[in-house]
């Protein structure tokens, strides 16, 4: 067999004439081919930009890439150098090449051929002299392709390389979080769905094989979601060779509703959702959030039921004393307000039997009820008088009304203190209903003084448009899943039988104003669910969250207008799995248009990268930047790629390589062809539209959803506001 060095005479077309440790000069020799080399077994397209070639040394032989093809007119050379001849210049080719690895021979494969693998780095650099080699066919493929293992799934061809094919393993290629990043039309969605559906048919080719060799046939225990915001990739798995979940809003066709359902959004999503404002609205939406998490509980809902009735004797007692003294003076008004202090009274004795069912649990409401009989009791007496027939009440005075107030508000306050300890948090997904919420901001901003009120006012009437919303009612309703763990098996499929591998989450009729939000709960839940998966089984759930769009979803600006809150969440979210995500198992593979407006932190943890065609130079720049390699130079072809074209780099394979993606049948594409204008103005396609229908559907987008009537009392008597039942 063959060694590198024996072949060196067949297959040498220059020498190594100037050495850095950046770069090699090499001088081709003029028999040297110009267009195709015939001598590596397969025809050869040589010289060429960012091919491939070897410098043999005592371990093997250096790889260098071609970087520059120049020709330089230089004197002949001795040896060919006549006396009696003018001294011509005479053109001879130069190569620039970029040394970065080391072929190393690894033995013999099953049909004794030689194998080789690549080292990243180059311990021992050429010297000048050194005779330069094109690779053989095997030697490219052991240039690009990965190490023998890691040939799991294959995503394309290198044409640099030959055509060589391209392996990625996927622990590799998602376990760091993949980057798919291009111009529009370059290919990256075909190429996310390529990569999905290849890595599937390959688990299940290597399932099949097993079957065959007599074991159980058992379902992929694969997890991908794709969170698709045009709607593109349902069709793209529609030919029944891959099992799919799909979700859309509504559950049209074979997709089952996408829903996510209010109650299992935390305090700080529901605070992006409705722009509550720092100061006073978020606090006043969180305890109300927490107090309608812990409604289930009854002790909650008794304590919750006897506050309101305390409250509304705050109101009523403001409302006098902002009238003082007409209001509580005279006849009838002084007689009334005695009866208001008698009904007090009288309260705190029934709340006090009644609390007593529920122990420790309201011992701190029941004790401050308790506190305020006494000097409630002693202003109502201090103005009652009695005579032989008759008895009333004497004015009262400004101060009395103070001293009942005061004990009114030890009442309220006991509620918001004992709001926050040993009790479910605003952030814990407990069912509630959602419907009620507008209600309970209203209760809790009366507990806390009137004042609040006029600040949680637009507070309160956000939620109640939002969730009067036909659009949005569907989405973040509690009509969905009737549990955490329904949603959960829905969506990252069920513990037990898991046998579509894939989720395909149609995000295009959410309407845009809760979009944002739906991305982030939906992402933060599942990288929770693998965290709380790890700590349960101590084995990670490796699972790959695609994200289409990544531009407007992991924005590197601070978003501006009303979604503003709810953008910069959803990217925090997102930065929070591409900090921590490897660790649970859960790998992102973002694709974008746009990579100079994505969020620097996200990318920069992306340790793989896809590059489709990128022409903008402020993204080109961007993109060099976060390829701190040698072999940047490839880089120099993003402009000018063809669509399916793509330079695959970082963690997933051994050296940047040129990809031509393999081909996806129409049917398997996600659905984003280009309008066809001359077609459809010639009738040979499209049809017309029915705006009738349009506006119908848009105007009606769900009928038979009803507004409850509760959304509209809100702001009424705060007697029949109660929703906390069970
Ligand atoms: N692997 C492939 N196999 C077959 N066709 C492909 C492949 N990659 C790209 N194409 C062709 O390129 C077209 C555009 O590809 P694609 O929709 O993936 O672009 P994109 O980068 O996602 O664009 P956008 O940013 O607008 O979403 C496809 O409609 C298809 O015709
Ligand atoms: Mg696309």
């Amino acid at each position: 067999m063959t060694t590198i060095v024996e072949r060196i005479g067949t297959l040498s077309i220059g020498r190594v004439e100037t050495v850095t440790a950046e770069e090699l000069r090499i001088a081709l020799f003029n028999e040297t081919p110009q267009a195709t080399a015939l001598n590596t077994g397969t025809p050869t397209g040589f010289p060429r930009i960012n091919a491939y070639m070897l410098i043999p040394n005592e371990t093997g032989a250096v790889v260098a890439v071609i970087k520059e093809i120049s020709i330089v007119r230089a004197n002949p050379g001795l040896g060919k150098h006549d006396e009696a001849l003018v001294d011509l210049p005479f053109p001879a080719r130069t190569v620039i090449a970029i040394p970065f690895g080391t072929l190393l021979r690894e033995g013999n494969d099953g049909d004794s051929q030689p194998l080789y693998a690549l080292e990243r780095g180059v311990p021992v650099l050429p010297s000048v002299g050194d005779p330069v080699l094109l690779p053989t066919a095997t030697q490219l493929r052991s240039i690009v392709e990965a190490k023998t293992n890691d040939r799991l799934i294959q995503i394309g061809s290198a044409p640099f390389a030959g055509n060589a094919r391209v392996w990625v393993h996927p622990d590799k290629l998602f376990g760091r979080h993949l980057a798919v990043l291009g111009n529009t039309g370059s290919g990256k969605s075909c190429s996310v769905a390529g990569i999905v559906r290849w890595s599937l048919e390959s688990a299940a080719a290597v399932a099949q094989a097993a079957v065959q060799e007599g074991e159980q046939a058992q379902p992929a225990n694969a997890r991908f979601i794709i969170l698709d915001p045009n709607g593109e990739y349902s069709q793209a798995f529609n030919d029944g060779t891959l099992p799919v979940r799909r979700f859309a809003v509504g559950g049209k066709g074979s997709a089952s509703p996408l829903t996510v359902p209010g109650w299992l959004w935390n305090g700080q999503e529901w605070a992006a959702f409705t722009s509550a404002q720092p100061g006073v609205q978020r606090p006043i939406l969180l305890r109300a959030l927490r107090q309608l998490r812990n409604a289930g509980s009854s002790a909650m809902t008794a304590r919750a039921q006897a506050i309101r009735r305390y409250t509304g004797y705050v109101r009523q007692i403001e409302q006098l004393y902002a009238d003082l003294p007409q209001s509580v003076a005279g006849f009838p008004r002084n007689r009334d307000f005695g009866s208001l202090l008698e009904g007090l009274v009288g309260l705190t004795e029934s709340d006090e039997a009644a609390l007593a069912a529920y122990g420790d649990d309201v011992a701190d409401l029941t004790a401050a009820i308790v506190a305020a009989r006494a000097p409630v009791e002693a202003v109502r007496a201090s103005r009652h008088w009695t005579s032989a027939n008759s008895s009333g009440y004497n004015d009262f005075q400004p101060g009395d009304l103070q001293t009942v107030l005061a004990e009114l508000h030890t009442i309220t306050d006991a509620f918001s203190i004992a709001a926050t300890h040993g009790e479910i948090s605003e952030d814990a997904p407990v069912r509630f209903d959602v419907s009620a919420l507008p209600d309970r901001i209203y209760d809790v901003a009366m507990a806390t003084g009137g004042q609040t009120l006029n600040n949680v006012e637009p507070l309160i009437n956000r939620v109640q448009v939002m969730l009067g919303d036909a659009g949005l009612r569907p989405v973040i309703d509690t009509e969905g899943a009737s549990s955490l763990s329904e949603w959960l098996a829905a969506l990252l499929g069920p513990g037990e039988g898991a046998t579509e591998p894939l989720a395909i989450l149609d995000l295009s009729l959410v309407p845009s104003d809760v979009v944002h939000v739906a991305v982030a709960v939906i992402s933060r839940l599942i990288f929770e669910a693998l965290q709380r998966h790890i700590k349960e089984t101590n084995e990670t759930l490796p699972t790959v969250l695609v994200l289409e769009e990544a531009h407007s979803f992991v924005r590197k600006d601070a978003d501006v207008g009303a979604s503003a809150q709810a953008a910069d969440l959803c990217r925090q979210t997102f930065e929070r799995i591409a900090r921590e995500g490897r660790k649970f198992g859960l790998g992102l593979v973002l694709a974008s248009q746009r990579p100079s407006e994505l969020s620097p932190t996200v990318l920069a943890q992306c340790n793989s990268f896809l590059l489709h065609r990128i022409v903008n130079d402020v993204d080109q720049n961007l993109v060099r930047r976060l390829v701190p390699d040698a072999l940047g130079g490839l880089l120099g072809e993003l402009p000018t790629l063809p669509s399916q074209q793509a330079i695959l780099l970082g963690w997933a394979v051994p050296t940047p390589v040129l990809v031509r993606i393999r081909d996806l049948q129409k049917p398997q594409r996600p659905k984003s062809d280009d309008p066809q204008f001359w077609e459809t103005w010639l009738r040979d396609k499209g049809v017309l539209p029915d705006w009738q229908r349009i506006a119908g559907s848009w105007e009606q987008p769900d009928e038979d959803v009803q507004i409850p009537d509760s959304l509209d009392a809100a702001t009424g008597d705060e007697t029949d506001t109660d929703q906390d039942g069970p």
